[in-house]
């Protein structure tokens, strides 16, 4: 699909953004290990979350959509079946990572494989810490998918482990604690930073004893054993999801006279540093309502388009907004000065290279760009000519962020495969386009005027 957005006047109105990709696959992951019926209400459906959805049948679990709410029915974690066959994961690393460690848990054999792309991201970073715990478990020889599960060393239970991850990933945080369900001892994970908390939340509210102490600035995540036999079915709302409301942030910043309001986001500090780092640029977001739900901060915000200056962007922050490096890299580029990104590589490790996709796509478009091993900068402008044809290189955060740069270029932006949307975020284009935004679908190879 090949999608034309042409500078747009404004963009106003209200919207609320769809569920929060991590929370409904964990939801639905958790949903799962529970005997009995859960109930996932305003869940997001959308290609990466079927496929989570689609694996777990094969375990035993059947699900209906009825209305807003999400029905899983579940034999429990300690009733699962071994997969027939292997389980397709496509491209959702999410899908792959939490489900090894649920697998593992449940001590039964299983294959994960998925996409091209998927099979390119490295799985070592899961399956150290499961062999660890005795899992028997091993990946192709390029250390990505196909992952082999073949069970345990030990008959019924895994070893607790203190585990110490190089990098800040909730993706291995999340699976060293599911798999540690299983564990007959405490199971302690220390990262970098803090990654996305929710699997330690939504764990704890399902009865699990697992709490967070810091050590000398690092988070320490400790779980007591025997998690396995407390789960309890979920009865949740899944909150909107910041990392959409993101790209419509972003949009209404850099398109002039815009002012909407994103209601219902998810306001998380572990997801939310894209917000404070624009603010911090001299975005105009403001909070104007905040409440819980489902042990998540989430609240209503006023964004209006600003004047925004250059920033700079390593640490701790990278880790609050690194699925917002996309986004991000439009905003830098509307920018007054230089926007600086380090200590993000990554960034390289996603559905895309996106220290690379994110250098060549705006260069492409008229953008000064430097691309650095461990990040980029970026020269803003006002004046970004655009009228390039932009790829989205089957990454869906790339295909919605270079469409909201089109918004204020000089000329129209071309994003071809902007369909790869629809992974995270199905409504994306059309709720865009209700805003205000000028957006037509092309047949494809025509980039006419
Ligand atoms: C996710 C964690 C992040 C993020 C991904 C979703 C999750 O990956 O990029 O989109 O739901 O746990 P890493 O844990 O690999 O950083």
């Amino acid at each position: 699909m090949l999608l034309k957005v042409s500078p747009s006047r404004s963009l106003k109105g209200e919207v609320t953004v769809p569920g929060d990709k991590s929370i409904t696959h964990r939801a639905m992951l958790f949903a799962s290990m529970a005997k009995g019926e859960s109930c996932i209400r305003n869940p997001l459906v959308s290609g990466v979350t079927r496929t989570m959805l689609d694996a777990v049948q094969f375990l035993g679990v059947s699900s209906s959509l009825e209305g807003n709410c999400l029905w899983i029915n579940s034999p429990g974690l300690e009733n699962f079946t071994p997969p027939p066959q292997p389980l397709n994961c496509k491209n959702s690393a999410t899908t792959m990572r939490l489900l090894a460690g649920v697998i593992a848990a449940a001590g039964i054999p299983a294959v994960l494989d998925g996409s091209e792309g998927l099979r390119r991201r490295p799985m070592g970073r899961v399956i150290e810490p499961l062999q660890q715990m005795g899992v028997l478990i091993h990946a192709s020889e390029s250390g990505g998918a196909p992952v082999e599960i073949m069970g345990r060393s030990t008959e019924r239970n895994l070893k607790g482990l203190r585990f110490e991850s190089p990098v800040a990933s909730a993706q291995v945080k999340s699976c060293v604690l599911l798999g540690g369900l299983a564990a007959n001892s405490p199971v302690v994970y220390l990262e970098p930073a803090l990654s996305r908390d929710h699997t330690e939340r939504m764990l704890s509210a399902q009865g699990v004893d697992i709490e967070t102490t810091w050590e000398a600035n690092r988070p320490v995540i400790t779980m007591q054993p025997g998690g396995r036999s407390h789960l309890r079915p979920l009865d949740v709302t899944i909150p909107g999801d910041f990392s959409a409301a993101a790209f419509l942030m972003t949009a209404a910043l850099i398109t002039p006279n815009s002012e909407v309001v994103l209601q219902g986001v998810g306001l998380n500090a572990t997801r939310a540093g894209l917000m404070a780092t624009l603010q911090e640029m001299g975005g105009e977001i403001e909070v104007i309502r905040q409440w819980d739900e489902a042990g998540e901060p989430v609240g209503d915000l006023r964004v209006a388009y600003s004047k925004l200056r250059g920033g700079k962007v390593g640490g701790r922050r990278v880790v609050e907004m690194i699925d917002e490096f996309p986004i991000f890299g439009i905003a830098a580029a509307f920018a007054e000065g230089t926007t600086e990104v380090a200590e993000a590589a990554e960034l390289r490790l996603k559905e895309s290279d996106r220290i690379r996709m994110i250098c060549d796509e705006l260069s492409k478009q008229g953008v000064r760009v430097i691309e650095k091993t461990d990040g980029f900068t970026v020269f803003g402008s006002t004046h970004i000519p655009g009228g390039g044809i932009a790829e989205s290189h089957g990454d869906h955060r790339l295909a919605m962020s270079l469409a909201a740069l089109g918004l204020n270029t000089q000329q129209p932006v071309f994003v071809r495969g902007a369909e790869i949307a629809a992974e995270s975020y199905p409504e994306f284009f059309q709720i865009l386009q209700a805003l205000g935004a000028e957006i037509t679908t092309l047949p494809d190879e025509d980039i006419g005027s």
